[in-house]
C-alpha cells in the first residue's frame, strides 16, 4: 500500500483521529468539543464545534511570535503599475491590527459583513484579515464585476462596510472604482454605512463627508486592535459565485474547519515548507485567491506573491518567468487559459530560456479541465511536475488532486489525480448507483464532507439543501460529470447545470439569459457555452426577437452584448449574440443547449430523439455559418 492509500484510508476510517491530528497544527484559544458534529444531518454538519480561535492570529500573531517577524508575508509584483513591494509578517501584522482598529472606527463589529472590493494589492489580504480579526465577516467582490453584481452582493450579505481601491488596472485600462461603487450603493438596499478608500494614484476617489475614509491617513489614526476569539464555526467570509440563475450562491466558510484543512493542504497537496515562496496567479475575488494567496500561504507561514498582471501583455509572455527568477518563487499555482494565453504567444518556450526558473518545483493548474496539449506543452518547457487538481469554490480547497507532499503519483494527462484525504468522492447514475469504472456519472462527495467544505449558503439553508443536497441523497452534488479509471483516478468531463466556465472564471448561462430576455425586442434566448481554444469556454447568445421587431439583427445584438457588460462585467466576456427564427427544444420545451453548442462548434450534430423539430437545427446552422460563428 502506498504512502497516500495509506493517508487516505485513515481519512476515510478515523475521520476524527485524523483530523484532530491536524487540528494540532493550528492555534485554539479554546479546544473543540466534537471534531466532526453530525448533530444537524442529515444535510448540516460542522467541524470542531465548541472550539474557538482567531483566523487572523493564525495567519499573522503566531508567526511573529515565533520569530518569522522578520520574514517576508506577501510580496507584491504589479507589471501593470511597474512596481513592486514586499511586507514582512510583522509589518503585515501592525497593518492588519491598525486596519482592525479602523473597521471599529468605521461602526464595524463582531459578526457584520464586509464588502472587500479591490484589485490584488496587498490591501486586499490586510482587509481580509482585518475582518477576520475582529470577527466581521468579509465578502469579496472580484473587480471584474459590475455595479449590478456588486449590489446583489452587498443586499445578500447586508454588508454595513465596504473596502476599496480608487481603481484597478486592465491592461491598457483604467478602472475606476468610484463610480462602480457609487452606483452599486444606489441600487442596493442601503445597508451600507462606510466606506474606507486605498487611493491609487491612476484614478482618483473624491471622500464623501461622515462616510468614506481615506485607508492610509485611517490606518495611521487608528488603535491597533488585538484578535478576538470566535468560535470555530463562525462564519469567515462569504464568496459569491454562480449558480443556475442571476442571484449568485453566497458559499460559507467556517473559520476552524478552514483553518484546519488549508493548513494540511500546503504540506500535503502543494508540498511547500514555511518560509518557500508561493505564487497563486489569480485574482483574490476568486476562491483560487481567498485559500492560496491569502490563507493558506499565510496560516502556513510561507510567502505569498501577489501578483497585479497577465501571463501576457504585462509586458510580454515572459513575465511569469521573470517573476519566478526575481522572486525564488518554488511554486505556482494558476489556471490552464494562462498557460495556454502564454504558449499561443511564445510556443517555443523562447522567453522561459531567458529566465532562471530553477526554483521552481511544480506547477499547480485547476479552474478548468486541463486539456492534455497543454499539460504537456507545460511539462516540457518547465522540466517540473504540472498537476492537475480538482476543487470549486464550494469546497475551498482540492478535491481531487496529486499530493506531492503525500506521495507523488503518476501524472495522466486529463485527470487530476485521486481525492485528496477527507473527500469520499463516487460517480454516481440517477438512482445512487456508482457508476463502473470509466462510465461517466455525476461527481458526487459522500457526506459528510470534510473541514473547510461550505456548511451553508448565507441565509439560505433551503438552497442549500435544493442546490447541492435534494438529487443524490447522502451525496453533495458537485455540478461537474466525469468517470473513475481502474486507478481511481477522477476525470472531470463538465458541468451537469447551466454554469460554464471562461478562462478559469466560472460564470452562469442563466444570469446573461436574464438580461438577454429583457430587451424589449427579445422573445426568447439561449446562452451557451462554447468551447474556445484560449479560454476554455465563451457564451454566445441566440435571440429570437418578438414578431413584429423590424430592427437591424445586428444593432439588437450590439445592445444585448453591452447589456450583459454593463450588468455583470467585463468578466463575462459575451461579445457575440445570433438572431435566430427559432430555438431548438425538446417536445417538453427544454431548450437543446448542448446541441446549439456542438453547431457552434462545427461538429455535424444529430438532432436527439426529443426534439420537437429537427430542421430547426439546420435553420440555426445557416446563421452561424452565415455569421461566422460556427466554426
Ligand atoms: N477588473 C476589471 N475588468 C477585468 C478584470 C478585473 N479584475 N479582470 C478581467 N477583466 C476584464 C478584462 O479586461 C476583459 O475585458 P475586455 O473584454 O475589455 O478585454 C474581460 O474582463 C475578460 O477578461 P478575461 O477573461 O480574463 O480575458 P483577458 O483577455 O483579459 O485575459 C487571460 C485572458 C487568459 C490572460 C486571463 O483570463 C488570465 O490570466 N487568466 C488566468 C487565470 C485566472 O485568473 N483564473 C481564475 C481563477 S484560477
Ligand atoms: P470555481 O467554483 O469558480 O472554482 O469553479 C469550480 C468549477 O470549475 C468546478 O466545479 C469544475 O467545473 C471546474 N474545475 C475546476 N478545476 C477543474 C479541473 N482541474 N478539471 C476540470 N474542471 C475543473
Amino acid at each position: 500500500m502506498g504512502k497516500l492509500d495509506e493517508v487516505y484510508r485513515r481519512s476515510m476510517e478515523d475521520p476524527d483521529g485524523f483530523w484532530a491530528e491536524q487540528a494540532e497544527a493550528i492555534d485554539w484559544d479554546r479546544k473543540w468539543d466534537k471534531v466532526r458534529d453530525d448533530s444537524g444531518a442529515p444535510h448540516f454538519y460542522r467541524w470542531f464545534t465548541g472550539g474557538k480561535l482567531n483566523t487572523c492570529h493564525n495567519c499573522l500573531d503566531r508567526h511573529v511570535a515565533a520569530g518569522r517577524g522578520d520574514q517576508t508575508a506577501i510580496i507584491h509584483d504589479s507589471p501593470i503599475t511597474g512596481t513592486k513591494r514586499s511586507l514582512t509578517y510583522a509589518q503585515m501584522l501592525d497593518r492588519t491590527a491598525r486596519a482592525a482598529g479602523m473597521l471599529k472606527a468605521m461602526g464595524v463589529g463582531l459578526g457584520d459583513r464586509v464588502i472587500i472590493y479591490m484589485p490584488v494589492i496587498p490591501e486586499a489580504a490586510i482587509a481580509m484579515l482585518a475582518c477576520a480579526r475582529i470577527g466581521a465577516v468579509h465578502s469579496v467582490v472580484f473587480g471584474g464585476f459590475a455595479a449590478n453584481e456588486l449590489a446583489k452582493r452587498i443586499d445578500d450579505s447586508g454588508a454595513v462596510a465596504i473596502l476599496s481601491a480608487s481603481c484597478g488596472l486592465e491592461p491598457g485600462r483604467t478602472i475606476e472604482y468610484q463610480p462602480i461603487v457609487e452606483k452599486a450603493l444606489t441600487l442596493s438596499k442601503g445597508t451600507v454605512k462606510s466606506i474606507a478608500v486605498v487611493a491609487r494614484d491612476q484614478a482618483p476617489w473624491t471622500l464623501k463627508e461622515g462616510r468614506d475614509v481615506d485607508w492610509t491617513q485611517a490606518l495611521e489614526a487608528a488603535t491597533p486592535t488585538e484578535c478576538v476569539s470566535v468560535e470555530a464555526t463562525d462564519p469567515l467570509y462569504i464568496l459569491y459565485t454562480s449558480g443556475t440563475t442571476g442571484m449568485p450562491k453566497g458559499v460559507v466558510r467556517d473559520n476552524g474547519g478552514h483553518a484546519v484543512a488549508l493548513k494540511f493542504s500546503m504540506k500535503a497537496v502543494y508540498d511547500i515548507e514555511p518560509g518557500e515562496v508561493f505564487w497563486t496567479a489569480s485574482d483574490v475575488g476568486w476562491a483560487v485567491g481567498h485559500s492560496y494567496t491569502v490563507y493558506g500561504p499565510l496560516l502556513h507561514g510561507a510567502t505569498s506573491l501577489m501578483f497585479e498582471g497577465k501571463p501576457v501583455g504585462t509586458p510580454d509572455a515572459g513575465v511569469f518567468w521573470r517573476v519566478i527568477e526575481e522572486h525564488g518563487v518554488v511554486t505556482l499555482f494558476t489556471a490552464p487559459t494562462a498557460f495556454r494565453a502564454i504558449k499561443k504567444e511564445d510556443p517555443k518556450g523562447d522567453f522561459i530560456g531567458k529566465y532562471d526558473i530553477s526554483t521552481l518545483r511544480a506547477l499547480f493548474l485547476a479552474g478548468e479541465r486541463c486539456d492534455p496539449d497543454t499539460l504537456h506543452w507545460a511539462e516540457d518547457m518547465l522540466g517540473v511536475p504540472v498537476i492537475d487538481h480538482w476543487w470549486q469554490t464550494e469546497s475551498g480547497w482540492p478535491m481531487a488532486a496529486n499530493p506531492l507532499g503525500i506521495e507523488k503519483l503518476p501524472v495522466k494527462a486529463g485527470s487530476p489525480t485521486r481525492p485528496v484525504p477527507g473527500y469520499d468522492v463516487r460517480i454516481l447514475d440517477s438512482r445512487l448507483n456508482e457508476m463502473p469504472r470509466g462510465e461517466m456519472g455525476a461527481i458526487c462527495v459522500k457526506l459528510p464532507m470534510p473541514p473547510s467544505c461550505l456548511p451553508t449558503l448565507w441565509q439560505a439553508d433551503d438552497r442549500f439543501i435544493s442546490s447541492y443536497l435534494v438529487d443524490y441523497p447522502g451525496y453533495y452534488k458537485t455540478g461537474d460529470a466525469g468517470y473513475m479509471d481502474e486507478d481511481g483516478y477522477i476525470y472531470v468531463m463538465g458541468r451537469t447545470d447551466d454554469v460554464i466556465n471562461v478562462a478559469g472564471h466560472r460564470l452562469s448561462t442563466g444570469a446573461m439569459e436574464e438580461i438577454l430576455a429583457a430587451h424589449p425586442d427579445v422573445a426568447e434566448c439561449a446562452v451557451v457555452g462554447v468551447a474556445d481554444p484560449l479560454k476554455g469556454q465563451l457564451p454566445l447568445g441566440l435571440l429570437v426577437l418578438k414578431a413584429g421587431v423590424d430592427r437591424p439583427d445586428a444593432e439588437i445584438a450590439a445592445e444585448v452584448v453591452k447589456a450583459v457588460r454593463d450588468e455583470i462585467g467585463a468578466v463575462a466576456a459575451f461579445k457575440t449574440a445570433i438572431v435566430v427564427k427559432r430555438l431548438p427544444k425538446t417536445r417538453s420545451g427544454k431548450i437543446l443547449r448542448r446541441s446549439i453548442a456542438g453547431l457552434a462548434e462545427g461538429q455535424a450534430v444529430e438532432p436527439p430523439a426529443t426534439i420537437d423539430d429537427p430542421l430547426i437545427l439546420d435553420e440555426i446552422k445557416d446563421v452561424m455559418a452565415g455569421s461566422g460563428v460556427r466554426k
